[in-house]
C-alpha cells in the first residue's frame, strides 16, 4: 500500500481567509481559553506593528496581552526561543499570538510547545530532549506569503554552536488557529513577496512530486499551484491587491498539502546551503527550484505533464518545466549561488546536512555525486 491509499491528516482546528479575518482574532482567544482569563505573549514581527492591520490586531488584543516579544531575527537561533519561554513564563502566559513571516511564526511555535518542559532548545532541536507532549495554544497570522508554517507541524530554527539550521518536529506544533489576511502582505517590498512568494511554489510543487503525496495532498498542492502560477508575477510586480490575495491563498493551501505530504531535495538543500551561505530561506528555494526541478523530470513526467495542462502552459512535462524557469527569470532570480560565495569548500558540510526527510521525500534518489555535480553546476 502506497501514501496514496493510506494517510492521515492534521490540520489546525480554525483555518480563516480573508481580508479582515484578523478583526475575529479577539473573540478567537477568548474562544480557546474557554473562560480563562486571557495572558497573551504576543511575538511579532516589528515592522508589521507599525502597518495599519498591525496596529489593529494588537490594539483589538488589549488587555489582553501580558508581554509582547518583537526581536526574532530571519533563521531565528535557538537564544531566541529561550528568550521568548522566559517571557512567557515571567508573564505566566496562557495563549501565543504569532504576528510575521516564517522565522516569527517558527520561533513563536517553538516556544509555545517548549515552554511547557524543562531544558534548552538547543537541546531539543539535536535530539537531547524528547519533544514535550504539550503546548500553550497558538494563534498564528501569516504576514508573507508565505512559508506556510501556520499550518505545519514543524519549525526551523538554527544553532549556530552546533553549525546546523534544522527542524523541530511535533503534531502539537500545528497552531490552534490560521488566520491568513492578506491585507498584511499588501505593500511589501518586490524581493520579500518573491521570495517568500517562490518559497511557497516549491513548497506546492514539492509537495505535490513528494513521495509521501496522497490524492488530498496532490488536490491541494494542484490548487495552489494553479493560483500561484497564474498570480505570482503580478503581485510581486504590480500594485494590482488582488493578486496578493491568490498569492496568500495559494500559500495556505499549498501549506495544507506539503504539511502532509512533505517536501523534496529543494528543501534538503535549502537548509544547509542558506546556513552555510547566510542567504534566506525564500532566495535559496527559489535559486534550487528550476535546477531541482528539471534533475526530478526523469522520475515526474506524469505529475509534469498533468500540471502543464492544468496551468494552461502546454502538453508535455517540459512545457511545466518551461514555465517555472520563465517565472523565476522574470523575477529576475539568480541562475546560481555565484554572487553568495559558494565555493567547493561547501560541499562537504552541504552534503553532510542535506540528509533530512525532505530529500528522502525526493521523487529521484540523490546520491552524494549528484549533488555534488549539482552544486558544481551552481558555483
Ligand atoms: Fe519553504
Amino acid at each position: 500500500m502506497n501514501a496514496l491509499d493510506l494517510y492521515g491528516a492534521n490540520f489546525p482546528g480554525r483555518i480563516l481567509f480573508g481580508s479582515g479575518v484578523r478583526n475575529q482574532v479577539p473573540g478567537l482567544v477568548d474562544e480557546l481559553l474557554a473562560g480563562q482569563q486571557p495572558r497573551v505573549m504576543a511575538v511579532c514581527s516589528k515592522s508589521v506593528l507599525k502597518t495599519v492591520p498591525g496596529k489593529e490586531l494588537i490594539d483589538g488584543l488589549k488587555g489582553k496581552i501580558v508581554k509582547t516579544f518583537t526581536d526574532v531575527p530571519h533563521d531565528p537561533p535557538v537564544q531566541c526561543v529561550d528568550q521568548i519561554i522566559a517571557e512567557i513564563r515571567a508573564g505566566d502566559a496562557n495563549l501565543v499570538v504569532a504576528l510575521g513571516g516564517g522565522s516569527v511564526m517558527d520561533a513563536a511555535k517553538s516556544a509555545a510547545i517548549l515552554a511547557c518542559a524543562e531544558g534548552k532548545t538547543a537541546d531539543f532541536l539535536n535530539g537531547k530532549l524528547p519533544m514535550p507532549n504539550a503546548t500553550i495554544p497558538v494563534i498564528a497570522l501569516p504576514t508573507t506569503a508565505g512559508t506556510g508554517s501556520e499550518v505545519t507541524k514543524n519549525t526551523v530554527l538554527s544553532d549556530h554552536d552546533a553549525n546546523v539550521k534544522k527542524s523541530l518536529r511535533s503534531p502539537l506544533l500545528v497552531p490552534k488557529a490560521a488566520i491568513v489576511d492578506p491585507d498584511f502582505t499588501q505593500g511589501l517590498s518586490f524581493t520579500i513577496s518573491r521570495d517568500s512568494g517562490l518559497d511557497a511554489l516549491t513548497q506546492a510543487i514539492e509537495s505535490f512530486i513528494s513521495l509521501g503525496a496522497n490524492r488530498l495532498t496532490r488536490g491541494l498542492a494542484r490548487e495552489a499551484i494553479v493560483l500561484l502560477m497564474a498570480h505570482l508575477e503580478s503581485a510581486c510586480t504590480t500594485d494590482v491587491n488582488i493578486t496578493r490575495v491568490r498569492v496568500a491563498e495559494g500559500s495556505l493551501i499549498g501549506g495544507l498539502a506539503f504539511g502532509q505530504s512533505g517536501l523534496g531535495a529543494v528543501h534538503g538543500l535549502a537548509h544547509p546551503i542558506g546556513h552555510a551561505l547566510g542567504t534566506t530561506h525564500g532566495l535559496t528555494c527559489a535559486i534550487l527550484l528550476p535546477h531541482i526541478l528539471k534533475w526530478n523530470l526523469p522520475a515526474t513526467k506524469e505529475e509534469y505533464q498533468e500540471l502543464a495542462q492544468t496551468i494552461g502552459a502546454g502538453n508535455t512535462p517540459e512545457d511545466f518545466l518551461t514555465a517555472v524557469q520563465k517565472l523565476c527569470q522574470i523575477l529576475e532570480v539568480p541562475e546560481t549561488f555565484k554572487s553568495y560565495n559558494l565555493k567547493q569548500e561547501h560541499f562537504d558540510y552541504i552534503i553532510k546536512n542535506c540528509r533530512s526527510g525532505s530529500m528522502k521525500a525526493n521523487p529521484r534518489p540523490m546520491l552524494d555525486d549528484d549533488i555534488k555535480q549539482l552544486l558544481n553546476s551552481l558555483l
